[in-house]
């Protein structure tokens, strides 16, 4: 078993482009290690495993039983019939593969979103599922940041990711919220503005629909028949082994970006060559078919991809990027996306269709409708978005970028909630970031990442201390306070966080504070407890 892991752990990060001292380096071990436990020389410890999960994308209760971390005769059931028993394990502990997720920061729970404010707790929506969001603590978060910045006041939310902070905040204070990636701009567009009415659902699809359904027509011309045959495999009463083994087979042939090269056959991969090269040179020409050529078979079915395309036409095609509805739009397509692909949520790699139980459960998520999912967020959103807000914004950017005189000079206070794990957020959401970009990237390794994915210093353990100090000089500096958000699986020990923070604001006579929350964190039942004790800090620096 020992071997096996090991051959699981190699094949996995060779075939997502990983090379072993990376790998080491990422997941804070020796390389010497990481080799030993390739080779099946040494077991791996359950830190090992925790960490090599979130860095490869697994599920850590898969890895943990894969390592081999179970009773003999649970062990014989799971070389033998490895998917039944996880689909046993599902059935019996959760509803699907969502529920079964890996660490704290990676568990995602599916659960229902609470937009209104009650009494004094603070409103939250959820956008996409991602890890790292401050919505299940937003309370603790949220009153961290008014100790220091009265009502009425600008914060600057430098890490926004789905903007969980700044919704929470947008009716009490001005907000400004920068993060590196395309799609957290996009959520903040959509949930920092407010406008007087919005549509009905219905009205806003009226508005969407015909330019959806001259895409999806144009799409269909080409694909149409490969369409019909996705379908009758998808929508069989029941899946056989048969079923799937020709479902499998339809995936495997069906070509994209990554492979275009070497692939052939009566697939469309011609078509597609010749597609991609001109839209590299205009990244708007039509039909879009962006999802169709990278992530069909792969993060979605061929009809879903069909869909997003077409959708992401209709937007561009109907609403201005000065108009909220717009962003509201593209936000709601975000979840769309999130929600319908299978999984966890993130993007680090598509699942695979192995065994029976797992690829039951895949061609379920297959079958779920992204306008279905589209539309049902968008309702949700329309009640919540007309309200008036201040004047806020968001824009892309690197948060050394941001930190500089001419911004700080308009703003009160800087919210930070930088990645604490060696988890590269270009990487786990890199099919959100295309979405928004929609700009026909490299496609890279067998997660089809983008070539241009960004590398946060905040994820590499040489780098990250040098990091904070970029984030704690410039505040300080502009005699702002600074509330920063961390964890404690981080990088970098809290102690050091401190350090680095007092040796910027003490001269000046500033002081900086730790406030801690123990919080239970939803394990969904997985190891009996059903929760797990998480530490999330909040590091208050105060000028003099
Ligand atoms: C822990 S998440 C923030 C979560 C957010 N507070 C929420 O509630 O959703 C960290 C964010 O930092 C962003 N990020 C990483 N490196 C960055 C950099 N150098 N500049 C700006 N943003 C960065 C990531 O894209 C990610 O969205």
């Amino acid at each position: 078993m020992a071997r096996k892991f090991g051959d699981l752990i190699r094949e996995t990060r060779t075939r997502l482009g990983i090379g072993i001292r990376r790998f080491a380096d990422e997941i804070g071990v020796d390389r010497s290690y990481v080799s030993a436990v390739e080779t099946g020389k040494k077991p791996p410890s359950d830190d090992f495993i925790t960490r090599t999960a979130a860095a490869l994308g697994f599920e850590v209760e898969a890895l943990r039983t894969a390592a081999g971390r179970l009773p003999g005769d649970v062990m014989r059931v799971l070389e033998e019939q490895p998917e039944e028993l996880v689909a046993l394990v599902r059935e019996h502990f959760g509803t699907y593969g969502e529920d079964l997720l890996p660490t704290s920061q990676l568990a995602l729970p599916d659960v229902a979103p609470s937009p209104v404010a009650v009494a004094n707790v603070p409103p939250t929506v959820q956008i996409i599922k991602y890890m790292g969001s401050k919505r299940e603590i937003i309370a603790f978060v949220v009153d961290g940041i008014r100790s220091v910045l009265p009502e009425g006041g600008t914060l600057l939310d430098v890490f926004a990711g789905t903007n969980s902070v700044g919704f929470a905040l947008r009716q009490s204070h001005r907000i400004f919220a920068t993060d590196i990636q395309e799609y957290s701009t996009a959520i903040g567009r959509a949930l920092l503005r407010s406008s007087a009415s919005l549509p009905s659902p219905d009205e806003l699809w009226a508005e969407l629909e015909p330019h959806a359904h001259e895409n999806q027509a144009r799409l269909l011309e080409y694909v149409g028949d490969l369409v019909e045959r996705e379908s009758d495999l998808l929508s069989t009463d029941e899946i056989t082994p048969e079923v799937m083994a020709r479902y499998a087979e339809f995936q495997h042939q069906w070509p994209h970006m990554g492979n275009l090269a070497e692939a052939n056959g009566d697939h469309p991969a011609p078509l597609f060559r010749k597609w991609i090269e001109r839209r590299q040179q205009d990244c708007r020409l039509t039909p879009y078919a962006l999802f169709v050529m990278y992530f069909a078979c792969a993060y979605f079915s061929l009809a879903q991809c069909i869909w997003v395309d077409s959708i992401r036409y209709a937007i561009d095609r109907a609403f201005d990027p000065d108009d909220h509805l717009y962003w509201i739009s593209l936000a709601s397509l975000l979840h769309a996306c999130s929600y319908c692909t299978p999984g966890p949520g993130h993007f680090a790699q598509f699942r695979a269709l192995n065994g029976s139980a797992g690829s039951q459960d895949i061609m379920r998520y297959r079958n779920r409708s992204i306008r279905g999912y589209l539309r049902e967020k968008y309702a949700e959103l329309s009640q919540h978005l007309t309200r008036p807000v201040y004047e806020n914004r968001a824009w892309t950017a690197d948060y050394r970028e941001v930190l500089t005189p001419p911004v700080l000079r308009n703003i009160d206070g800087v919210y930070a909630d930088p990645p604490y794990s060696f988890v590269h957020y270009s990487r786990f959401y890199h099919v959100l970031e295309t979405l928004v970009r929609y700009d026909y990237p490299e496609s890279q390794y067998y997660g089809r990442y983008r070539g241009d994915r960004h590398q946060s210093d905040f994820c590499i353990r040489t780098k990250v201390a040098d990091a904070f100090d970029d984030l704690a000089r410039p505040v300080s500096a502009g005699r702002l306070p600074l509330v920063i958000s961390y964890s404690d699986t981080g990088m970098i020990k809290l102690d050091e966080i401190v350090a680095i923070c007092r040796n910027r604001y003490a001269p000046g006579g500033g002081s900086v504070e730790v406030c801690e929350q123990d919080y239970l964190h939803c394990t969904m039942g997985r190891r009996g407890d059903k929760t797990r004790q998480v530490t999330e800090h909040l590091v208050i620096c105060r000028p003099g």
